[in-house]
Formats: structure tokens, C-alpha cells, sequence
């Protein structure tokens, strides 16, 4: 075996981080982790873990559950598309009766792209092939002194190709999740701990004095802003909601009034949000009207103490806290 491999492998065995679906890797247990961990830290992740685990303990119970629910759990974590194909291949695999064993299989699952199925794949059942994360481009551009932009189409070839050249076939599951671990605690973003590392005397970045310099990024496009007026509305305990529908972010979740001239009482003004495209800047605003008003298409009333029960984007979160 190449050196390299070698050391992250032994790195791995002193050091790996013990996470709980790595104890028994159950395929449920293990792709539920994967979706979750795409866009969430290890630490919340592993939270929203055993709730799932808790509330749906196996692939048919996710299955049968309604997709209300489902996004009421995942409350929180955002990226909500992940919640609503995770639902959707639960239901694929609750009718075909087993988890798909292939990469191609497991590939084809909604919500699962090539690194989630390297991933699932690699650590379910032992097949070679390589996990490209974030951690894993930073590290091996560390580490072989690789240039290229990442982020580029480029990039992910180049990167791909060499993680799968290094990948050793009889330990493709400690190998993938040794350089995510690895990336992660040793040769994080931020001051990496070269000087403890087992990797440094054959470091390019290191021995080079560029760790700072690599990985190499594209400059990120400057996020859009968009601003909104929030509007809580209460007549005699209640307030109106709607479900946000298709085409936009938030799919499934409820938000209150959104309006383009305002109504009410301002309670806070500019409040951040950011997504990964766009700065959102809500006003949020009471409004305890006289009369019953008309709601616009798609509102309706609900019990104020009734709120609790759906899904929310963390902005209306934000709003409730207020009032
Ligand atoms: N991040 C996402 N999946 C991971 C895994 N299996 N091991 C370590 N870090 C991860
Ligand atoms: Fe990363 Fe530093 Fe180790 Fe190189 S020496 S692999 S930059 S931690």
C-alpha cells in the first residue's frame, strides 16, 4: 500500500471519532447519517440522528410516516429537499422490500449523489469506491501541492481520480471515513495541526510553508439581497399560515403573512438570514387588526397554540421568538 493510505488508515485506528451508526453499520443507519451530515456538522447531526432513529427506527416506519412529519423533524437543519427525498426513497425502498447493495443502486436513490453512495456504498458494504468531500479535496490539495481551483468540474475529476487510485481495496469503509476524520480534526480549514501530524514530512503544503494557500478556491459570487415584510397576525387566538408549494426554497414549510407593504407594529427590523444564494432581510411586524381580515391566496387560520405542530423556516422560528 502507498504510504499515504497507510498512515490515514493507522491515523484513522488511533483517532477515528466513534459515532454511533459506526458501531453497527446498518445500511438504514448509516445512509440516514449521510443525508444529514451532507450540509450539517457532526456535532447537530448526530442529535437529529436519534431523533430520527428514535421516531422512525427503521425504513418502513420513515416510509409510512407523512411527509408533515418528516419536515417537522428535520426542522432545523435546512436544505429541506434532503428531508423530502429522504421520505421519497424511504417510500422506494419500503415497497421494493430491501436496501439497494450497488453503487449504482444506491446511487439512484433521491437525494443521494456520488459521494453520498461512495459513502454508503464503501461503509455498508465494502465496495472500493471513493469518498470526494470537502475534507478529502482539502487534504490530498494539501498534502500533493494539487493547484486546481476546487469547486471547477476540473477539480472534481482530478481529485476523484486520486482518491480512487490511493483508496486500498480491502479497507475502502476505513479508509473514506479516516480522510473525512482526518480532515476534519487533523488538517482542518483553520491552523492545522501539522505539528502533531503523521503526514508532514511528506507534506507538500507543509513542507512548502503554503498550507494557508491550499486547497485553492474559486471566488464565490456575492449573495444576492431580498428583503420581506413578516407579518404575525392574531385575531382572537388566531393566526395565519400558509404551505409554501413547489419551485422555491422552503418547499412544504409554513411562513405567515409575507407581504410587500406591511401591516402592524414593527418588532424588529433587518433580521439576517442566509442562504446559500440569497441574503434574506425580514422586517417582522405584529398586526391585531379589529375585524377578521381577508387572507390572501393560500392562507388560512389556525390556534395560535396550535403553531407548534408545523414545520417552519428558522426566520418564522425567529419571528416567534419576538411576539
Ligand atoms: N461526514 C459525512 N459523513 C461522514 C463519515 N461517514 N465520516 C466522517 N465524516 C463524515
Ligand atoms: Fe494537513 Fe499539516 Fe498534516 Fe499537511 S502536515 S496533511 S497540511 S495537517
Amino acid at each position: 500500500m502507498n504510504d499515504f493510505s497507510q498512515r490515514i488508515l493507522d491515523w484513522y485506528a488511533e483517532n477515528g471519532r466513534d459515532l454511533p451508526w459506526r458501531r453497527t453499520p446498518e445500511p438504514y443507519a448509516v445512509w440516514l447519517s449521510e443525508i444529514i451530515l451532507q450540509q450539517t456538522r457532526i456535532a447537530q447531526g448526530t442529535a437529529y440522528w436519534h431523533r430520527f432513529m428514535e421516531q422512525f427506527p427503521s425504513v418502513k416506519d420513515l416510509a409510512d410516516a407523512s411527509e408533515d412529519q418528516v419536515l417537522r423533524l428535520w426542522e432545523g437543519l435546512g436544505y429541506y429537499s434532503r428531508a423530502r427525498n429522504l421520505h421519497k426513497a424511504a417510500k422506494q425502498m419500503a415497497e421494493r422490500g430491501a436496501f439497494p447493495d450497488t453503487l449504482e443502486g444506491i446511487r439512484a436513490l433521491p437525494g443521494v449523489g456520488d459521494y453520498t453512495a461512495a459513502a454508503i456504498g464503501s461503509i455498508c458494504f465494502g465496495i472500493p469506491a471513493a469518498v470526494v468531500d470537502g475534507n478529502v479535496y482539502r487534504v490530498l490539495a494539501r498534502y500533493f501541492g494539487i493547484e486546481t481551483p476546487v469547486g471547477s468540474t476540473q477539480a472534481k475529476k482530478e481529485f476523484t481520480a486520486l482518491a480512487q487510485k490511493l483508496l486500498p481495496q480491502e479497507a475502502p469503509a476505513q479508509f473514506n471515513q479516516g480522510l473525512m476524520d482526518f480532515g476534519a480534526i487533523q488538517c482542518t480549514p483553520q491552523n492545522p495541526d501539522c505539528l502533531t501530524c503523521p503526514l508532514q514530512v511528506s507534506c507538500n503544503a507543509f513542507q512548502s510553508g503554503r498550507t494557508q494557500l491550499l486547497p485553492v478556491k474559486k471566488p464565490a459570487a456575492k449573495p444576492q439581497e431580498r428583503h420581506l415584510n413578516y407579518i404575525y397576525v392574531r385575531y382572537k387566538g388566531e393566526t395565519a399560515i400558509r404551505r409554501r408549494g413547489s419551485g422555491d426554497i422552503w418547499q412544504g414549510l409554513y411562513e405567515p403573512l409575507v407581504l410587500p407593504r406591511p401591516n402592524g407594529r414593527l418588532v424588529r427590523e433587518k433580521v439576517k438570514h442566509q442562504l446559500t444564494h440569497r441574503t434574506l432581510l425580514a422586517d417582522f411586524y405584529l398586526w391585531e387588526p379589529a375585524h377578521r381580515p381577508a387572507l390572501p391566496e393560500g392562507y388560512f387560520w389556525i390556534k395560535e397554540t396550535e403553531l407548534d405542530a408545523y414545520a417552519k423556516p428558522r426566520l418564522f422560528e425567529l419571528l416567534l421568538e419576538q411576539i
